[in-house]
């Protein structure tokens, strides 16, 4: 339960900043099981969570490192264990929307349209504040 309270914390300034998604405490409660965290002592120093679309779809999503532990590959790391998260749960497909496509490109990402996995479009993008004006860049990659 403390996981749920820090990574509500984590996530909240990037929400405030239009960069992550909002995510309540009952929701972040509901899917702990789809998420990842890193600590360092007792503090939270980064979470990511991997959201499944059925048939062998997984997203990426509410991706963020504390300012204390960035720049040092930490973000990078949870991109990893959640891509291997996704092929422990059989995922074939992993995409995410992002303003840091390079972190993704490195980790052998592709761009593709933003629109490119209706399914995302369907569940969230629709009650997105930013629907109209979306400034993310959508990636995918294939798992073998
Ligand atoms: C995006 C975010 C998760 C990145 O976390 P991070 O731990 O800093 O990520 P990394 O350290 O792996 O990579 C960040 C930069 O540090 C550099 N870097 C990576 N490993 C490094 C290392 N060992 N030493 C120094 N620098 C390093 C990389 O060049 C990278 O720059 P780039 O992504 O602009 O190319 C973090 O900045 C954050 O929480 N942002 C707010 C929320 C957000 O934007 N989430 C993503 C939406 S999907």
């Amino acid at each position: 339960m403390q996981d749920v309270e820090d990574i509500f914390l984590l996530l909240a300034p990037s929400v405030n900043s239009e960069v992550i998604l909002p995510r309540s405490r009952e929701n972040i409660r509901k899917y702990l099981p789809n998420f990842l965290v890193a600590r360092s002592g007792g503090a939270l120093a980064g979470c990511v969570a991997l959201r499944d679309f059925d048939d062998g779809l997984h997203e990426i999503r509410s991706l963020a490192v504390a300012p204390a532990f960035a720049g040092q590959g930490l973000g990078s790391e949870l991109v990893q264990s959640a891509l291997r998260l996704a092929r422990q749960r059989q995922g074939k497909m992993v995409f995410t929307l992002t303003m840091r496509p390079n972190l993704f490109l490195r980790l052998g990402f592709k761009v593709v349209a933003n629109d490119y996995f209706p399914q995302k479009v369907w569940a969230d993008c629709r009650f997105c504040p930013k629907k109209d004006r979306c400034n993310e860049i959508a990636l995918c990659q294939e798992l073998v």
